[in-house]
């Protein structure tokens, strides 16, 4: 290979993406049970509902399966119907993305060059700098609030306030957190909305808002039609338990939604997915059940978790809980692998001694917790 050619492919690729790393996923079951010989793992890694899928979801799979000859239905007419229905807003509002994560691209895409930047809190969600990343655009990283705050940890709004100028195209927020679990006040949301110049676009990052209430999933809503520069995402891959389908969607003004409409994947959502999520918003009881499951999970495990000397937990309106364990959580991660328990270490959010713990079922919770307790007694 001639010197000129040497550094191919990576040094011809596109600036934003030669500096990426790639996302780094919970561990998958299979990996483990393959890698350490073990069976009946338990993997608390991924922010999954432990509950399985609704039946309706099942049957709704398995009559889609018959036509899958048949490219999907691009524009999602069904499942948007559906959509707009249950959460009072227009169709032409509704934005279906492979994930909520791909809605969280095609926004860095429409909006960001090398010469924007957006804005996004310390410990948010990873997909944000990776997507901001790979545009060449600045990710402008606001400092967290401080570990005594009420909300340790999570979003500090005046700062993001501050950090925005006219070159900021989007402000990303999640609401509540992952991996922290942090919320914000809808007041506070609200006064922030206000001050964010029209022109940049605020991502109000919604995935766990089911766990929060009924009434969580229709308030930001509310406030599209007086701030056309408002996205909120959504998914159906955490309190409707379909993440290995990839459903997300957004909801914003229609003439955003006709933005992001031009750079969409013509068949971003396959078909099977979009009969499953449209079976899973009709099984609102399966909705009710997984909320009120993943509040005794998260109160158990918060209880427990905090009785252990040492340890502390961030309080969390998700179905996970960040736990602080006061020393490096590598060594605990690693020897909760060799227990069969799989939980998500978040050094790479720069928090090197937190562990990220998805709220389980009854049993996995307890499983957890015993072998949590047992690995920290037993490393010096
Ligand atoms: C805050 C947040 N936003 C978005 C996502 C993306 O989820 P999905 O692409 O499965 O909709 C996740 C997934 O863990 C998340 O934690």
């Amino acid at each position: 290979m001639s010197d000129a050619n040497k550094n191919f492919p990576l040094n011809y690729a596109a600036a934003g993406v030669r500096a990426l790393r790639p996302y780094v996923p919970g561990k998958p079951l299979d990996e483990l049970e393959r890698e350490y010989g073990i069976r009946n793992a338990v993997k608390l890694a991924s922010n999954e509902n432990p509950a399985g899928p609704s039946p309706m979801v099942l049957r709704a799979v398995e009559a889609a399966a018959k036509t899958i000859n048949r490219y999907p239905d691009g524009a999602g007419f069904q499942l948007k119907k559906s959509l707009a229905m249950h959460l009072g807003v227009e169709p032409r509002q509704l934005t279906l993305g492979n994930g909520s994560n791909d809605i969280l691209v095609l926004l860095a895409e429409v909006f960001l060059t090398a010469a924007t930047n957006a804005v996004f809190s310390e410990y948010a969600f990873l997909i944000y700098p990776l997507a901001v990343q790979a545009t060449s655009a600045e990710s402008r990283v606001v400092p967290a609030n401080g570990v005594d705050h009420p909300q340790a940890l999570g979003h500090d709004l005046n700062a993001m306030l501050a950090a925005i100028d006219e070159s900021t195209r989007l402000v990303f927020i999640a609401n509540p957190n992952n991996p922290t679990g942090t919320w914000l006040e809808p007041e506070a949301l609200y006064a922030f909305l206000q001050k964010v110049p029209p022109t940049t676009v605020v991502v109000l990052d919604e995935a766990y808002c089911e766990y929060i209430g009924a009434q969580a999933v229709r308030m930001s809503l509310a406030w599209l039609s007086e701030f056309p520069n408002l996205v909120v995402t959504r998914t159906f891959s955490k309190i409707y338990g379909l993440a290995g389908l990839r459903v997300g969607y957004s909801v914003s003004s229609p003439a955003m939604a006709e933005l992001l409409n031009r750079i969409r994947q013509p068949f971003n959502i396959n078909s099977i997915a979009l009969a499953a999520a449209e079976a899973a918003l009709v099984d609102q009881s399966y909705i009710e059940a997984s909320r009120k499951a993943n509040s005794e999970g998260l109160a158990f495990l918060t209880e427990a978790v905090t009785s252990i000397a040492g340890v502390r937990v961030i309080p969390s309106q998700g179905n996970f809980v960040l736990i602080d364990l006061g020393r490096p959580a590598l060594p605990v991660y690693e020897a909760l692998l060799h227990a069969g328990v799989i939980v998500r270490p978040v050094g790479n959010y720069g928090l090197p001694n937190h562990l990220r713990v998805t709220a389980g079922s009854t049993v996995e919770n307890a499983t957890f917790l015993t072998a949590f307790s047992s690995v920290l007694d037993n490393l010096v």
